[in-house]
Formats: C-alpha cells, sequence, structure tokens
C-alpha cells in the first residue's frame, strides 16, 4: 500500500474504482510513517483501497508534526488548500491525526471547519469506531485521550517494503526544554519484546529485508516492563532473524547509550554500523539549559568509545542552533565541537517555540536573522565535512542494499550502505532486492556513485 508523502506527486493511482477510496497523507518522522501503515491496515479492514489522487479520495487521512512551528504552519495552509474540494464534495470525510491533532485538539475544529475527526497519537486502535461514529453524525469528532493500549488489532498479509520501519516504545519522558514529544506523545511506554519479534517476523516473512527499530529513546527501551530487558538484548533477539540482513534503530540518547548497545553494533552481524545521536549544542551552559543530562565531554566520551569498538562507525546528528540565550560564544563551541567530532551528516534547525515548553517561556530568545545566520554557517561547514568523510570512500567496494531504480537517473540503482549512505550505480533489474558490492567511484554530500566490478 502506498502512502502519499507530502512531496509526491498527487497523481491519480487507485487501486480498485469500485470501492470506497482513501488518501493518507504523512508529514514529518518515520514514526508517523509507521504509523500511517497501520492507518492503511485499519482503513483497508473498513474496505477502503488506496488513491494517492486526493480529488477522488471520500476519505483523507492526514498524519501530522507539530516538533516545530513551520510543520503546524504547513498543515493548516494545506488544510486551506483542502476546503474547495470539501466545499464541492460535502461527504468527503477529513480526518486529522498525529501530533498536532493531540495538540490542538478542539481548537483544530474552530480554526479548520472542514475537518471531521481528530485524532490524537494514541487513537489508531480507535479509528474505525471514530470513522463509523463520524459517519453516523453530523458533528465533527475530537479524541484526544491517552490510553496507553500498545496492541495492534490489525492484521497484515500484504507484501512488506524492502526497508521498513518497527515501533518498539512509544513516548518520552525526558522533557528536554524545548521538546513537544512528552506533551504529544504522552509518557514513555515499550511493547512487550515478544510482540515485537512476532512483528519483525511477520515482515520478514512478507519480504522486509531491513528493519529500523524506532523510539523517541531507544537506549531507555524496557525499563518499564513487568520484566525489564534492555534494548541490546532485544537487538539479539530481532538481529536472530532468519531472513534479516539488516537491522537499524533510532533515535539515541547520549545519555543512555550503553556500552552493551556499542558492542552490539561492531559484534552482531545484521547490526548496521551507524548511529544518529543528536547532541542539540555543544555548549555545556546551552546543554543545561536543555536538560539533556549530559556534558559536551560526556559526549565526545561516547563517541571516542564507539570509535574505538567500531572504527567504520558513521555518526549522524541534530543540533539546534538560537536555543533561547544562546550567545555567539556557545554557538561557536557548537561549532568547535563539528569540527572536533566530524560527523557523517547532520540535522540541524533553528529553535522554535513550542507550547508548554519550558524554553518558550524563557528569556534571551534569539533573533531570526542571528538564527538563520548561525544555521547556514552551520550548514555550510558540515556540508564540507560531509563531502569529505563520503571521498574517504572512493575506491571502497561497500554492500549495498538495492532499493529499486535511482528516480533522478534511471538507468542506475540505488541503495543504501550499510552507514546509510545512498549509493547509485549501473547495474541490471535483477539485483533490486538484493545485496551488491559495488565500488564507490564518485562522492558528493548526498549520495555516492559507484561501479560494479567486472
Ligand atoms: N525547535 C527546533 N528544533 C527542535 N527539535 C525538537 N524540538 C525543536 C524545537 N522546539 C529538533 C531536535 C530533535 C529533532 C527531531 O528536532 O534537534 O532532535
Ligand atoms: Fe524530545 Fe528530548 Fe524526548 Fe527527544 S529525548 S523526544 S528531544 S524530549
Amino acid at each position: 500500500m502506498n502512502i502519499l508523502k507530502m512531496n509526491d506527486s498527487l497523481c491519480p493511482t487507485d487501486t480498485e474504482s469500485d470501492r470506497r477510496l482513501a488518501c493518507v497523507i504523512t508529514f514529518g518522522c518515520q514514526m508517523n510513517e509507521y504509523d500511517s501503515h497501520r492507518v492503511m491496515r485499519l482503513l483497508a479492514g473498513l474496505g477502503f483501497s488506496t488513491t494517492q489522487d486526493i480529488n477522488r479520495a471520500d476519505l483523507i487521512f492526514i498524519n501530522t508534526c507539530s516538533i516545530r512551528e513551520k510543520a503546524v504552519q504547513k498543515l493548516y495552509s494545506f488544510l486551506g488548500r483542502l476546503r474547495p474540494l470539501k466545499a464541492s464534495r460535502p461527504d468527503l470525510m477529513i480526518v486529522v491525526g498525529g501530533c498536532v491533532a493531540q495538540q490542538e485538539g478542539k481548537r483544530m475544529v474552530r480554526r479548520s471547519p472542514i475537518v471531521d475527526v481528530v485524532m490524537g497519537t494514541h487513537g489508531i486502535n480507535r479509528l474505525p469506531d471514530l470513522i463509523r461514529d463520524a459517519w453516523a453524525d453530523d458533528r465533527p469528532l475530537v479524541y484526544t485521550e491517552f490510553d496507553y493500549d500498545l496492541r495492534r488489532p490489525e492484521t497484515d498479509n500484504e507484501p512488506a517494503p524492502l526497508t521498513t520501519f518497527l515501533t518498539v516504545m512509544q513516548g518520552c519522558d525526558n522533557f528536554c526544554s524545548y521538546c513537544v514529544v512528552p506533551y504529544v506523545r504522552g509518557r514513555e511506554i515499550s511493547r512487550p519484546p515478544e510482540d515485537i519479534v512476532a512483528e519483525a517476523e511477520s515482515l520478514v516473512a512478507r519480504g522486509a529485508r531491513e528493519i529500523t527499530l524506532l523510539g523517541q529513546n531507544v537506549n531507555s527501551y524496557g525499563r518499564g516492563l513487568d520484566q525489564p530487558v534492555s534494548f541490546a538484548s532485544l537487538v539479539a533477539r530481532v538481529a536472530n532473524i532468519d531472513g534479516l540482513w539488516r537491522l537499524r534503530f533510532t533515535t539515541s540518547h547520549p545519555k543512555d547509550l550503553s556500552d552493551d548497545l556499542m558492542r552490539a553494533i561492531a559484534d552482531v552481524g545484521p547490526l548496521c554500523e551507524h548511529v544518529h545521536l543528536p547532541i542539540q549544542s555543544g555548549s555545556d551552559r546551552i546543554l543545561t539549559a536543555m536538560r539533556r543530562g549530559y556534558t559536551r565531554d560526556d559526549y565526545l566520551a561516547r563517541v571516542n568509545r564507539l570509535r574505538e569498538i567500531c572504527p567504520d562507525i558513521a555518526l549522524t546528528t541534530d543540533i539546534i542552533v538560537g536555543f533561547p540565550g544562546e550567545s555567539n560564544e556557545d554557538f561557536r563551541a557548537t561549532m568547535d565541537l563539528v569540527h572536533q567530532v566530524r560527523f557523517d551528516g547532520m540535522f540541524s534547525f533553528m529553535y522554535s517555540d513550542r507550547p508548554q515548553t519550558k524554553a518558550s517561556r524563557m528569556k534571551g530568545k534569539i533573533d531570526e536573522t542571528v538564527k538563520s545566520d548561525r544555521l547556514l554557517e552551520l550548514q555550510n561547514t558540515q556540508k564540507e565535512i560531509t563531502i569529505a568523510c563520503n571521498q574517504k570512500l572512493v575506491g571502497r567496494s561497500m554492500e549495498i542494499l538495492v532499493e529499486g531504480r535511482s528516480v533522478r537517473y534511471p538507468e542506475q540503482l540505488t541503495g543504501r550502505t550499510r552507514s546509510n549512505k545512498i549509493l547509485n550505480f549501473k547495474g541490471p533489474d535483477h539485483l533490486i532486492g538484493r545485496l551488491a558490492e559495488p565500488v564507490v567511484t564518485d562522492a558528493w554530500a548526498n549520495s555516492l556513485r559507484g561501479r560494479l566490478p567486472e
């Protein structure tokens, strides 16, 4: 089944024309992508087929993200674009799910009266009931309870994607001062390991070869379970599944990254050599204000240990610039850390006030132009570092899981290295879905190019 992402074209590719059609649109993170797949399965259970054409849909489900203000604005402007469609087809049902739905609740219906159902982050199991009730009743429905029900009532017999996500926990208890996640996703709760292993087995049986285990802070997985287990032991169990070639996980919190997990990266065959380890800032003063629970030196010590245990590890990070009170000196400390660590890649953001968070009430907000200057400098520097890291790979042969043809260069196959870098190379169709070992010939910031040995 297809999930329309915001940057995909809205082309008509219905699977069956005589059934009711649903279009699922996903904003935001990988967790939302996973949730959208669950939504698709539940909608299929209600008799819906998939369409990517919003103009033909009987139901539009929008999965939303509220991590930064920009994402929320994007959602409301998208809802504005849907207004004429709803006016011309009042039967069209519009369901908004995910983090903005959780955050806005009733306010969303007031702000955008075309919305029929507002479903918070814990509402997926209730989706069929909500849709039935909304059809029976003319009034908009709002469901934003936190009910911590980790059951998965849907079953899936469809082929699984070659590379796929699996959520192992939901919510977060860290309350970093800038972050809205604990408010919109609720308290941290882990799924029982047996459920996760069973879902992974099912994914592999249906054709998945690479699984990424997802959680806001996977390193604290298992703490609240009746019989606590470590994330490293969960990884070992999933990695053992026959037919699973690659295993990844995200996101790691630097304060909880255990030695056991670092060793697993080196020792457990399918576990890929890539860690996404968000630092957020290189200044201890700002890290404290962010409530991150580690210092710059703690972080550097983890990185050194990781590189000692697994010299080939690829390291990526997240950084926020312009956190309240961030002085020029604090920003220089971040730049200095970036030069010191030399990350393979980075996601960087301008700080954005989020409702309910501690940081939104802090003094010393930074001017937008200062933030964007800092972001630009950081991104330019990181680009140079990424290119240099990638160029070091020229001449090396790298294992690729071939995902398909490149959209931009259709004569080339595309896939990712174990270190999570995109690599394109010329090759035959029969390699799609298999592992290949091209030699890297060129390297840029966003991708590598390779050639298959003669
Ligand atoms: N402003 C800017 N960036 C943020 N992030 C989380 N909250 C905010 C915010 N209020 C970034 C962090 C996090 C990533 C997913 O989004 O860097 O790691
Ligand atoms: Fe947000 Fe911090 Fe939790 Fe990550 S660890 S989701 S940044 S509160």
